[in-house]
C-alpha cells in the first residue's frame, strides 16, 4: 500500500497508517502499521517513528518488532504519561496516520557478530522488540545451533508476546520448524511470583539458569550475545564479558556481543 506524503518538512519519513493496537498493560502497548514498499531494513534494526504535532514531526527511535519479510510493521512501546511522543502514541487508533522513517539502522544485526554455536538474546522491557524480529529470521538458525531468548520484566503482565513465542511461532509455516528445534524462550520476572525469577545478569551467573534451560553453562568461545534494554543492565554485562575476553562488535567490526539500549522516552 502506497503511503500518503508526510507532513511539511519531513523529508526522511513517510506517512503510514495504524492497522492494529494492543494494550498489554497500563504502561506497555504494541501496534502495527502499513509498510511502504520502499522501506527496507535488517532484522534487529530500528527506525524513527512518530506523529505530526502542529504540522511538525515528533519522532523517536523504535526497534522494528516485525521481520523484513512481513508485509506490515510492528512496534512495541512503553507509555510515559508526560512523554512528548508516547503520551500521544498510546492513544493511537486503527486508521490513524503515523510517520515512519525512510531508513533503518542499529547494531543488533547478524553481520556484526562473530560465528558461534549458541546465541543469547537478552532483553529487558521493550528491549524485547528487536529480538521478536530476529527470532523469526531463518539466517539466525543457520548461523547458530541454539538461540536462547531471555526476556526480563518487573511483572508477569509485561512479558509481552510470550504466548505468541511459545504457541504460535513453533506452528509457523515458514519458520516454525527451526523455532521448535533451536529456540529456547526464558521469560523472567523480578517483582512478583513467577516460575522464573531474577535479573538477567544474576541468572546468567547462576548454574540454575543453565539447568532450567537444559543447556551447558557459559562457553566463552562458542557463545555470542545481543543485548537490548535497561542501560544499567547493559553496563553490568560489560565487565562480565570483558572478564572472559569477549569483544563488543559494531558496524564494520564484528564482535562476540552487541549492545543496543532500549529507546526509552525520558
Ligand atoms: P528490577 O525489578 O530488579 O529492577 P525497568 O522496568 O526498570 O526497565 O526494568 C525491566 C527489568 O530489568 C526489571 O526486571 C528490572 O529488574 C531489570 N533490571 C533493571 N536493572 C537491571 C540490571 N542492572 N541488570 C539486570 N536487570 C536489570
Amino acid at each position: 500500500m502506497e503511503a500518503d506524503p508526510p507532513p511539511h518538512g519531513v523529508k526522511l519519513a513517510r506517512r503510514n497508517t495504524v492497522l492494529s493496537v494492543r494494550h498489554w498493560t497500563d504502561t506497555l502497548f504494541s501496534f502495527t502499521t502499513t509498510r511502504d514498499a520502499s522501506f527496507r531494513f535488517k532484522n534487529g534494526q530500528f527506525t524513527m517513528i512518530g506523529v505530526a504535532v502542529d504540522q511538525r514531526p515528533l519522532l523517536r527511535a523504535y526497534s522494528v518488532a516485525s521481520t523484513n519479510y512481513d508485509e506490515n510493521l510492528e512496534f512495541l512501546s512503553i507509555k510515559v504519561p508526560d512523554g512528548p511522543l508516547t503520551s500521544r502514541l498510546q492513544n493511537l487508533r486503527v486508521g490513524d496516520p503515523i510517520i515512519v522513517g525512510k531508513k533503518a539502522t542499529g547494531t543488533l544485526v547478524l553481520d556484526n557478530l562473530n560465528a558461534g554455536r549458541r546465541l543469547f538474546l537478552l532483553g529487558t522491557g521493550t528491549g524485547l522488540a528487536p529480538f521478536l524480529s530476529l527470532i523469526r529470521d531463518p539466517e539466525v538458525y543457520e548461523r547458530f545451533e541454539t538461540v536462547v531468548l531471555v526476556h526480563g520484566c518487573r511483572q508477569v503482565a509485561e512479558l509481552a508476546y510470550g504466548e505468541r513465542i511459545q504457541r504460535e511461532l513453533p506452528a509457523d509455516e515458514f519458520i516454525g520448524e527451526m523455532i521448535s528445534r533451536q529456540l529456547i524462550y526464558y521469560p523472567t520476572v523480578t517483582r512478583e511470583p513467577f516460575r522464573n525469577r531474577g535479573r538477567i545478569t544474576d541468572l546468567f551467573l547462576s548454574a540454575q539458569f543453565f539447568s532450567d534451560i537444559g543447556q551447558p553453562t557459559f562457553d566463552a568461545a562458542g557463545d555470542k550475545f545481543m543485548l537490548c534494554g535497561s542501560p544499567q543492565m547493559l553496563a553490568d554485562f560489560k565487565p562480565i564479558f570483558s572478564r572472559y575476553g569477549l569483544r563488543e562488535g559494531n558496524h564494520g567490526e564484528a564482535g562476540d556481543y552487541l549492545i543496543e539500549k532500549a529507546f526509552v522516552e525520558k
